[in-house]
């Protein structure tokens, strides 16, 4: 939240210092009034008085007499009309300017799996989710083309009306036994089924509480819902049982939401205290299982699988198909009726066209593959149990990653990320930094996905060229400085 809030504020007043910098500025946990004294001093730095009352904004009151156009006072500049001069957009524009290598958008030939290439570069992969190496599959492939050829490249309607397929309930029929849940629902993106369904479910008057790491997707769907919104340091339940505590009286609905597998650090959410804390306050909870379902649990069921808990302790599980189950789209699993209700009024099902048969197919494909091919699950949880370990006897420090196949390298600064991704990549290692402002920045870090197909020497050799490139970083920033 603080973070949200620093960027309002540089968006507000871009002659502040930089997002990171007022990051270092406002550490810790201020109080809103250190918050408003600190941005005061920074914007009128003679003042004598903390600025409380600076700079407002002045707005029309809405229901004035309309002045004639002439004399009407206006708030808008000529760069308010056109995207590419508002001022976030030039502040962005610059900060890409200033590295002469950007890492985002880099053109990938082929299929990524344990490898791919990048232009002319033949590089190991660590930079995606395709967990168990079942993109590009030849049965997922063949899969694909007889959906295709059956019900053609779209279903050119909302499910609601005339897109309902034979091989959508195939899938959603597919999930609702891996989730072991009575009914399933797929939506057409991850993100958008976390903000159409989070956005649905509550509304003003209602709460949601959320880790401190919650996924974009489920930020914006509490945002689209109205509903006030806190949140919990991540993973703390004490916090939030302290929270609901203090304040769930002044609530009706509470919607709770977690994810399995933690997307920047690895690390799993508590569940069984989580269910015994949700009965308790009587709240509604959602876990996002992105990450965690196809990597974690004996068959690839997710964490409630992992946990032993009864899935109809949890009111939704939400997830993705764009991970381990080789496709697009999102799903949402829970009791019959529940679904049923989502079915006919989530936004983003009702409105929204159904999921493609080619997209149907690919994760129906590689749901059956994970089923008959129990190996790769298995592998999968070996290889990232054995990047874990080289990686700490190598001094790495992979904060709280356990049980999943996401293991953060956290490197303490943007700038060493950055430093540390560019090394990796010339050392032939497609690996993804994570900069500020997706994490504080003393929190930066390089995120490796490991996957069912990398081999033990792949992961090996990378962790030796990590350790040796962060020392060397580390040396010639303390250096330069
Ligand atoms: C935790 C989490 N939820 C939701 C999503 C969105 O999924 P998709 O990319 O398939 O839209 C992601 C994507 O990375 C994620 O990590």
């Amino acid at each position: 939240m603080m973070r949200e809030l620093i960027t309002q504020l540089h968006t507000e007043w871009p002659s502040l210092p930089t997002p990171a910098q007022l990051g270092e500025r406002f550490a810790g946990r201020p109080t809103v009034e250190q918050v408003l004294d600190g941005v005061g001093s920074l914007l009128h730095p003679f003042a004598e008085e903390p600025q409380h009352r600076l700079p407002r904004v002045e707005t029309e009151p809405v229901a004035a007499a309309s002045p004639a156009p002439a004399d009407r006072p206006t708030r808008w500049t000529e760069a308010d009309a056109r995207i590419e001069c508002f001022p976030e957009a030039v502040a962005m524009r610059e900060r890409r300017q200033q590295t002469d290598r950007n890492p985002y958008f880099l053109l990938h030939e082929g299929i990524i799996d344990a490898t791919t290439t990048i232009g002319d570069a033949q590089l190991v992969s660590f930079s995606s989710y395709n967990y168990l190496g079942v993109t590009g599959h030849p049965v997922v492939a063949e899969t694909i083309a007889d959906a295709v050829a059956r019900y053609g490249s779209s279903v050119s309607a909302s499910r609601f009306l005339s897109g309902e397929r034979p091989i959508h309930a195939e899938l959603e029929q597919e999930l609702a036994d891996l989730l072991q849940v009575e009914s399933a629902l797929t939506l057409v993106s991850g993100h958008a089924t976390n903000v159409s369904v989070i956005g649905h479910l509550v509304e003003p008057g209602d709460l949601i509480v959320h880790d401190s790491l919650a996924h974009d997707s489920i930020i914006q769907g509490a945002k689209l819902s109205g509903a006030t919104r806190r949140s919990f340091p991540h993973n703390d339940l004490n916090a939030l049982d302290d929270l609901l505590g203090v304040i769930r009286g002044g609530f009706r609905r509470v919607l709770i939401v977690v994810e399995g597998v933690y997307s920047m650090d690895g690390d799993l959410v508590p569940l069984p205290q989580l269910i015994e804390l949700k009965r308790r306050h009587g709240a509604l909870v959602l876990v996002d299982e992105a990450h965690s379902i196809g990597t974690v649990g004996a068959n690839g069921g997710g964490v409630g699988e992992h946990f032993g808990v009864d899935r109809s302790d949890i009111d939704l599980w939400c997830g993705t198909m764009s991970k381990s189950l080789a496709g697009c789209g999102g799903y949402v699993g829970g009791t019959a009726a529940a679904i049923d209700y989502l079915k006919y009024s989530v936004p983003g099902f009702v409105y929204s066209v159904g999921i493609t048969p080619a997209n149907a197919a690919a994760s129906l494909a590689a749901l059956r593959l994970m089923r008959d091919e129990p190996e790769r699950l298995s592998r999968l949880r070996q290889n990232a149990d054995r990047f874990r370990e080289t990686a700490r006897a190598a001094g790495i420090d992979i904060g709280d990653s356990a049980d999943s196949p996401v293991v953060p390298c956290i490197v303490g600064s943007s700038e060493r990320a950055l430093a540390l991704a560019t090394a990796l990549f010339d050392h032939g290692f497609s690996v993804n930094p994570i900069l500020y402002p997706a994490v504080p920045d003393d929190q930066a870090r390089l995120r490796f996905f490991i996957t069912a197909e990398h081999t033990a020497e792949q992961i090996q050799r990378v962790v030796d060229i990590t350790a040796s490139e962060l020392n060397r970083i580390t040396h010639d920033i303390e250096v330069s400085a």
